[in-house]
């Protein structure tokens, strides 16, 4: 077998072709699903799946189709332009100061900005810290390359908040990299600065390597400041952030994203680049500028994530069984449901009971056990996004019901 040839890694991946995917959210299984008429809650992707773009940003891309101009390669990789405009847009946005050609590397979507931003530092047993619950490719992406996954748990009772101490205590001679998805994805936390600060402080001092995954950087709700990982002192050296035009930008299909880094990494990822990832498209690239140039859209972009974010607070937290914080950035909520059972039985419940399909907290980790995630960005209208979060609601009462709890058997919990 062919298989057999495969580095152990590979060999134990299954991509549903062979046997039957139990996940709901991956591959065939949610496009049959899709296919029977379920609501899709579980693919990361703004106002999925009905078609939505700015019309400055559509009318960019298919000019440089129509005239021809984008069937070619962008010379060099990535468009010098696009990089010009980022490095204007984290000036105002992020405080950064960027050499557009220098400092930043475009590619194609952040996942694989994101593998690639790990893929020089990581060899055979180099530990990488993740925190546990994480954006689940960062614990695939350190088993392809040979890493050791050290996960470095979060908690719901510290509002998902980093604590140094257990970053600490699980410091081996062998750790090499912190992975940060910040804010994070399932949670949507965004890292206070005073923890964030003492994190650079636990990397500076045993000379770590930082990957920080940004994107869902926008929106961020309450004011709460989003703080910078390669801005605090002593970091930007030692820091690839990765970026995308998917989440904050709504631009997913586009697949753009890019890598900011000190030049001495970019020298390094820029010589690989045509052999590993190969070029962004070009179109997409084209689009990117135009929505970079006129933000205006994004104005009701994160009104209406704002809005929704707190419908699905008040309609979910205190079912009985169910307990939740409301979310601190982008689309997502993430939900207790273990007073129903466990997040795959959920799951199954949503998915036979509603028609709605969201993710299993079990895919984010081990601390993601007994949580859902669900989507709430999708949908682009209002009445369809509360018919499916009412769904939800009154599926879940159900089960609770089923389960023998009611309210006032429920010590309900203010978790926010
Ligand atoms: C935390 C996080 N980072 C990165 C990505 C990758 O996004 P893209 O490749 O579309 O830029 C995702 C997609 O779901 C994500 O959730």
């Amino acid at each position: 077998m062919i298989t057999d040839l495969m580095t152990p890694v590979f060999r134990q991946f299954e991509g549903g072709l062979f046997a039957e995917i139990e996940k709901a959210d991956v591959g065939d299984g949610v496009v049959r699903l899709q296919e029977q008429g379920a609501t899709l809650m579980c693919w990361a992707d703004p106002f999925y799946p009905d078609p939505i773009i700015p019309p400055h940003v559509a009318k960019a891309a298919a000019e440089s189709i129509l005239d021809g101009s984008s069937v070619h390669y962008t010379m060099p990789i990535g468009n010098p332009e696009l990089k010009v405009e980022i490095a204007r847009h984290l000036k105002a946005t992020a405080g950064l100061n960027l050499e557009p050609q220098r400092n930043i590397l475009i590619t194609p979507g952040s996942d694989s900005g994101l593998f690639y931003a790990m893929l020089p530092f990581i060899e055979a047993g180099d530990e990488v810290m993740i925190v546990d619950p994480s954006y689940p490719n960062n614990f695939q992406n350190t088993l392809i390359m040979g890493g050791v996954i050290v996960r470095v748990p979060i908690y719901a009772e510290n509002h998902w908040q980093l604590d140094v101490k257990e970053f600490e205590k699980r410091l081996t001679p062998k750790t090499k990299m912190v992975v940060l998805t910040h804010p994070n994805n399932p949670t949507t936390t965004v890292f206070r600065e005073e923890s964030l600060r003492d994190l650079a402080d636990f990397i500076i001092k045993n000379d770590l390597v930082l990957v920080v995954d940004q994107a869902f950087e926008f929106p961020v709700f309450d004011g709460i400041p989003m703080t910078q990982m390669a801005a605090l002192e002593g970091m930007w050296e030692r820091t690839l952030t990765v970026r995308s035009f998917s989440k904050g930008m709504g631009l997913s299909g586009f697949r753009v994203g890019y890598i900011v880094a000190d030049d001495q990494v970019i020298d390094k990822l820029y010589a690989a680049m045509v052999t590993v990832l190969g070029a962004t498209n070009s179109a997409a690239q084209i689009g990117a500028i135009a929505a970079l140039r006129d933000q205006s859209f994004l104005e009701n972009y994160a009104r209406v994530h704002e809005s929704r974010r707190t419908y699905v607070y008040e309609q979910l937290h205190g079912i009985p069984g169910v307990r939740m914080q409301i979310s601190e950035s982008g689309f997502l909520s993430w939900v207790d449901v273990s007073g129903l059972g466990s997040s795959n039985e959920v799951v199954a419940h949503l998915i036979s009971d509603a028609g709605i399909v969201v993710n299993s907290g079990d895919n984010y980790g081990e601390n993601g056990k007994g949580y859902i995630r669900i989507v709430h960005g999708v949908l682009s209208s209002e009445m369809d996004f509360q018919a499916a979060i009412n769904a939800i609601s009154a599926s879940l009462r159900r089960l609770a019901e089923a389960r023998g709890l009611t309210a006032q058997t429920e010590n309900k919990v203010a978790a926010r």
